[in-house]
């Protein structure tokens, strides 16, 4: 989400003001050296006791067998998902639809009410998962946020007024957990099943962890400092050997306020984010929690990420603190070949850093798994100009903070270490068939300008090469020996988002981007089972200026061996496209459809005429019924 993002494009204007690029810019020495110091599509070869980088790949313009399956479709400003020929795209479930056939009906006229979002699919859906349980196939997915302006449209405010308003919002958080069924080729929600759930920032839930028990997560309600009420703001999310979904607390920030006007912030509070204003919801109207000059600590309970057993309907979801606490994006999961679990995570603020948690403890199917996201250490990332990083632990001797603080200030952590400031780290991906991940920086209009939230500075390079990023590039690292806990790896660019219609500069983006395939802002990255990397962006739509001839948001495939990427699938106006899944047998794409008509702009999608804009997602699949990927 990018609420303040689109709040301040003016900064961006006024710097490109007042530090106009040159027009014959550094760029392609400065970026083709970072792209190709290992070869742009280089393979780096690492033996387990020296580090060496290998020769330059051959470059990706060598003849490759075309791996897509499908044409690169136009961009596009239509209402509605475009995919290419072959292909149908048909929305499954959306905002306000019935889990239970007592669920009441919708009324969209008001958008629904309290009692009936509270058993009704909720608002934009970002990241998703589907488990096989019981021979069942089962969707679990993250409702990021509501579209105030669009869930309140019948208020002159645009907000929400009365108690229910605001209350029917906190229910549109967390998550839906339904089962799905193929009926006559299409999928649907299976009503009633035993297995669907609503999780709400209503649903108890366990500190779990380093943080547990400390003083900084105790509150008024709960001395223990482990019994929590509620997740909200989920971004994206992972999943586990052992069948449980994990889901990252993003912008939780945005729903503290504070009924005293005079309040001083702390500097932790003010890290990350947490003033004395919300961003719209209203919470603290309903729920004293949300009030920090009463609860102060209760911000600290939230920013983590989330295990839950979509197995189990009655589970106690658990905050797992020994992954961080920070505006988490995605937790992607990879069991390293000696069994430990390694996951990598994004913290999606300007100048925030990229995250790795590695267990002690070694997971083997049917073993224990319980500790596994409990016990580990925690790493932040460095990466350096020659085309090497490094893992940085953040452990108590190098930040001098005791175990439990650097689970819940890790940020501050991060910065005690000297870890390296990016530019808005999105989902984290790895290799199905190799030790190579991916990471998606989104883009960071305070590149070079301004230090982040802790005052590290934010220069310009390595994997961040541009001032005032406005298009976001896709960085890569390959762990030493292909081995996932080994503290180095190389490094390198995949792709930089640009305008190559429009720039000559550094933004026309990097010689893989055409005025053919050209995007910006990547978000949603993940792999597929043959190795293509789908890319989903979150960006700006205007289709104007800088982003002329890009369109609405959309999905594109990469491949990762060529370097070739191509655009797949549009989406509706003013929609973000977020999460992907796939079916058991792959022949259907789950992606996720967020936001559309936010601010005020005219979608009707999926309804069409004059209904209400709902995200959803949509099911895609080829016309011949063939495995998709
Ligand atoms: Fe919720 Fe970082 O996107
Ligand atoms: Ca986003
Ligand atoms: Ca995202």
């Amino acid at each position: 989400m990018k609420m303040s993002d689109k709040e301040n494009i003016s900064f961006d204007e006024f710097d490109e003001m007042n530090n106009p690029r040159p027009e014959e810019c550094e760029f392609d020495r400065v970026v083709e050296s970072a792209i190709s110091r290992r070869g742009f599509l280089g393979v780096v070869a690492m033996g387990t006791a020296g580090f060496t980088a290998s020769a330059a790949f051959p470059n990706f313009a060598r003849a490759a067998a075309d791996r897509f399956g499908f044409e690169q479709i136009e961009a596009s400003v239509a209402d509605t998902v475009t995919v290419p020929p072959g292909f149908n795209a048909t929305p499954m479930v959306n905002w306000g639809d019935p889990l239970w056939s007592d669920s009441p009906k919708f009324d969209w006229s008001v958008r629904g009410t309290a009692e009936q979002q509270a058993k009704a699919f909720g608002d934009n859906n970002d990241g998703m998962s589907i488990f096989t349980i019981d021979g069942k196939t089962v969707l679990v997915i993250n409702h990021e946020y509501t579209n105030r302006d669009v869930a309140n449209a019948h208020r002159e405010s645009k907000l929400p007024e009365t108690d229910d308003d605001v209350l029917k919002g906190m229910l549109a958080h967390g998550h839906t957990v339904a089962e799905l069924a193929e009926i006559d080729g299409r999928w649907t929600i299976v009503k009633d099943s035993p297995l669907n759930r609503r999780i709400t920032p209503q649903t108890p839930m366990e500190l779990t962890g380093p943080a547990a028990g400390h003083d900084l997560v105790k509150t008024a309600a709960d001395p223990t400092g482990t019994n929590l009420i509620g997740t909200w703001n989920h971004c994206a999310n992972g999943e586990t050997p052992w069948g449980t979904y994990l889901t990252c607390e993003e912008n939780f920030n945005g729903y503290f306020r504070s009924s005293d006007p005079d309040i001083e912030i702390s500097a932790d509070k003010k890290r990350y984010g947490v003033g004395a204003k919300d961003w719209g919801y209203a919470w603290a109207q309903i729920d004293e929690r949300f009030d920090i000059s009463k609860h102060p600590n209760e911000c600290n309970r939230a920013g983590y990420v989330v295990e839950i057993d979509p197995s189990d309907p009655t589970s106690t979801p658990k905050k797992r603190s020994a992954l961080g606490r920070f505006k988490h994006e995605n937790a992607e999961l990879v069991i390293n070949r000696d069994g430990h679990v390694v996951v990598y995570l994004g913290d999606d603020e300007r100048g925030e850093f990229l995250y790795r948690y590695v267990s002690n403890g070694v997971y083997s199917v049917g073993g224990p798994t319980d500790d596994l996201l409990d016990d580990g250490k925690l790493y932040a990332a460095k990466f350096d100009e020659d085309g090497t990083g490094k893992w940085l632990e953040l452990s108590e001797e190098a930040t001098g903070m005791s175990a439990a603080e650097i689970s819940i200030f890790s940020r501050m952590a991060g910065s005690k270490v000297g870890a390296t400031t990016m530019d808005r780290p999105e989902w984290v991906a790895s290799h199905p068939k190799k030790a190579e991940v991916y990471c998606a920086l989104t883009n960071n209009k305070n590149r070079g300008i301004k230090p982040n939230k802790g005052g590290d500075e934010t220069p310009v390079g390595g994997p961040n090469p541009r001032k005032g990023n406005k298009y976001g590039q896709i960085v890569r690292w390959m762990p030493e020996g292909g081995d996932h806990t080994a503290d180095n790896f190389a490094w390198n660019l995949f792709v930089l988002a640009g305008n190559p219609a429009v720039h000559s500069d550094d933004r026309k983006g990097s010689s893989n981007v055409n005025a053919g395939n050209m995007f910006n802002s990547p978000d949603g990255i993940s792999f597929d089972n043959n190795g293509i990397l789908w890319i989903q962006t979150d960006g700006n739509y205007s289709n104007e200026e800088d982003f002329a001839g890009q369109g609405n948001n959309q999905m594109l495939a990469a491949d990762t061996e060529t370097g070739e990427i191509r655009r797949f699938l549009v989406g509706p106006i003013s929609c973000e496209i977020t999460g992907l899944s796939f079916s058991p047998d792959r022949r259907t794409m789950f992606v996720g459809v967020q936001h559309p008509g936010e601010k005020g702009k005219p979608s009707h999608w999926p309804g069409g005429g004059d209904s209400v804009p709902r995200s959803g997602v949509v099911a895609v699949r080829r016309d011949d019924g063939g495995v998709i990927g």
